[in-house]
């Protein structure tokens, strides 16, 4: 679908490292038109500094320094990229940020916090952007989520609840927008590596266990490819293809699985109970 939108103006949050950032440079290698957004604007400023010096070629990138908790900002960067490129044609709400640890332990905050920015700053974002979408010729929405929405994860209850939270509404919202010519994709990615686990919270000094991590490039490239072939939901890493499947035939065996998890995390200490 993008393939045939050469040129077309596409809008990513949280596209200043990692996912969203490797996002970014595949779609600047198919001259997209695009806005970039996110809180830190000297990290925004490097992402297109280095978009640039790779492909001279591309459109110049319009960088917009967006919190997507905060209304004000989403409205100013959708209106900023409007008035930049005349319109929006897609959207990719990839903005996200993570809570790791003891449920019994998390603060209501920390539940709050990733709702805040996975959930609701999504919504916004999409609420905003889609008087542009509706006029675009094929607007395109991609949330980007994660596995931990297919199934609970122990440990990242708070987090999958927020990605959780996220599929389920772009489920509903897709069929809701089916006569409007928009349409939109749900990505699920495994685990990747970048700074999406420095930058989590870690409830009680809880550890991660490693790996093992996609690299941002590979993830990014299924994202834009699967755009292209219009595809509806992308489940990304074959563990997040098994859990997906084996989550609706054998779930008793799922349950079993997360409970071994469980289990060997506390064993090896990774995670506290306070
Ligand atoms: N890495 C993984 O293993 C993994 C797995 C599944 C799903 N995901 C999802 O993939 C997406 C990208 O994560 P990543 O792995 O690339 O992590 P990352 O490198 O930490 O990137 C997160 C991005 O979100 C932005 N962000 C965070 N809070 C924001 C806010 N309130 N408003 C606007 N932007 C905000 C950050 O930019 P600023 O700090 O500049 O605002 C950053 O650009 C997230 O939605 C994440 O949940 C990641």
């Amino acid at each position: 679908m993008l393939s045939r939108m050469k040129g077309s103006k596409i809008l990513i949050t949280g596209a200043s490292s990692g996912i969203g950032k490797a996002v970014a440079f595949e779609l600047a290698r198919r001259g997209v038109k695009l806005t970039l957004a996110s809180r830190r604007l000297d990290s925004l400023r490097d992402v297109v500094e280095e978009i640039q010096s790779a492909f001279p070629e591309a459109p110049q990138p319009l960088i917009a320094r967006c919190d997507v908790t905060r209304r004000k900002d989403v409205k100013r960067m959708v209106e900023e990229c409007v008035r930049r490129f005349g319109g929006i044609d897609v959207l990719i709400n990839n903005a996200g940020t993570g809570v790791y640890g003891n449920a019994e332990f998390t603060a209501i905050e920390d539940f709050r916090a990733v709702m805040e920015v996975n959930f609701f700053g999504a919504v916004r974002c999409m609420m905003e952007a889609l008087p542009f979408l509706k006029q675009a010729e094929k607007g395109l929405v991609i949330n980007i989520t994660s596995v931990a929405a297919k199934h609970g994860v122990p440990y990242l209850g708070a987090y999958g609840a927020s990605k959780a939270a996220l599929a389920v509404f772009s489920q509903s919202f897709r069929s809701e927008l089916k006569e409007s010519g928009v349409s939109l994709m749900i990505v699920y990615p495994s685990y990747t590596q970048t700074d999406f686990f420095r930058n989590e919270k870690k409830v009680g000094g809880a550890r991660r266990p490693r790996g093992p991590y996609a690299s941002p490039q590979k993830v990014a490239r299924a994202i834009v490819r699967a755009a292209e072939s219009g595809k509806r939901n992308l489940v990304l890493s074959l563990e997040g293809k098994a859990l997906t499947f084996s989550q609706g035939v054998f779930p008793r065996l799922v349950e079993r699985a997360m409970d071994r998890i469980a289990y060997k995390l506390r064993e090896k200490q990774e995670v506290f109970n306070e």
